[in-house]
């Protein structure tokens, strides 16, 4: 079983003459994480307002949880959860208030209300600080409780637009585990970040958004095989040897200022000696040896353009 959480065809949306959405299709399944990725002021948050039915598009069809959201607005809404890039938690309120009034919004009523906010203080780890007001609390207090209040509906399509943003590690890893949580749950996650290791951690399909448009989109690996692969890197001691090293490593790209070689290959023992065998066969030797594997930053540099001297170099 593998049903489409969110559909997305054609969807644009334009303020004024700018085009911030110039066309975005999506094909999101039921109990995946799918992650939008894009540098600031791509359409991250915009493509969220759009699909959450805060924003109407100018053009395009989405569904969300089978619901138009042209035409279906109220059950989209009781569909989804979201929670926004900047946190709706009401700084007055205690965490326990602040959940009960998401109930109280809802209609959650008497021991369903009570177990609710229970249930979800005490996941989130919060019931400690329940009773203190949510100005007292850490930012990554703050982004749990938000994520606390989006769940009190108990949505099936999630949205979290930068859920970590401005978290310590150990914070971003706590929600991380919370998101892995819910889709274990069978939830649909709808991610953005600015945080390409978020979404290679969390996501299993990535889409990658600029100039309005979505530039590459495939699982994090497959983005991975999209920029140049992977590369041996030597040091050497001075530029004679390093021009030397040049002349016998076929395919290699040198850097004069680094005193470095880049032979592409992955790393392996037998490419590696065969390297080395070779530098010696001609009284070479190399201070330094390094393997470099293409990250996420390599493919997000890569695709939107502010390319590395490396990229452009292939
Ligand atoms: N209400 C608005 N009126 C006019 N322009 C807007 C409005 N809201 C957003 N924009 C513009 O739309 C573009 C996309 O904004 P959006 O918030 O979707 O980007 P984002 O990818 O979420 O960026 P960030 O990473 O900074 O959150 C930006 O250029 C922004 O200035
Ligand atoms: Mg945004």
């Amino acid at each position: 079983m593998n049903s489409t959480a969110i559909a997305a065809s054609g969807l644009r949306k334009a303020y004024g003459d700018k085009t911030i959405l110039d066309g975005i299709d999506l094909n999101i399944g039921a109990g995946t994480i799918f992650s939008l990725l894009g540098p600031n002021g791509a359409g991250k948050t915009t493509t969220v307002n759009v699909l959450t039915t805060l924003l109407t598009a100018d053009g395009g069809t989405a569904r969300v949880a089978g619901y138009d959201i042209a035409t279906e607005t109220k059950a989209v809404r009781a569909s989804i959860g979201v929670t926004g890039q900047f946190a709706a938690v009401d700084d007055l309120l205690t965490g326990e208030e602040n959940l009960q009034l998401m109930a109280d919004l809802h209609r959650l009523k008497g021991n369903d209300r009570k177990q609710v906010v229970g249930t979800l203080l005490d996941r989130f780890d919060l019931t400690a600080s329940a009773r203190k007001p949510a100005s007292t609390y850490s930012g990554g207090m703050r982004r749990k409780l938000d994520l606390a209040m989006t769940l009190v509906t108990k949505p099936r399509i999630v949205f979290l637009d930068e859920p970590t943003t401005g978290l310590d590690p150990r914070s971003r890893r706590t929600m991380w585990e919370i998101v892995r949580e819910l889709v274990a749950d069978g939830v649909t996650i709808f991610l953005t970040t600015q945080y390409l290791e978020e979404a290679d951690q969390l996501a299993d399909h990535i889409a990658v958004l600029d100039g309005g448009r979505i530039v590459a989109e495939g699982t994090p690996d497959d983005l991975k095989r999209r920029v140049h692969g992977s590369y041996l890197q030597f040091r050497f001691v001075d530029l004679a040897v390093l021009d030397a090293a040049a002349q016998v490593l076929p395919g290699s790209t040198a850097d004069h200022e680094a005193l470095t070689l880049q032979v592409p290959g992955n790393g392996g023992t037998k490419t590696l000696r065969a390297l080395l065998d070779r530098l010696a066969d001609h009284s070479l030797e190399a201070e330094e040896v390094s393997i470099h594997t293409p990250d996420l930053d390599d493919v997000f540099l890569a695709l939107t353009g502010h390319a590395t001297t490396e990229a452009e170099a292939q």
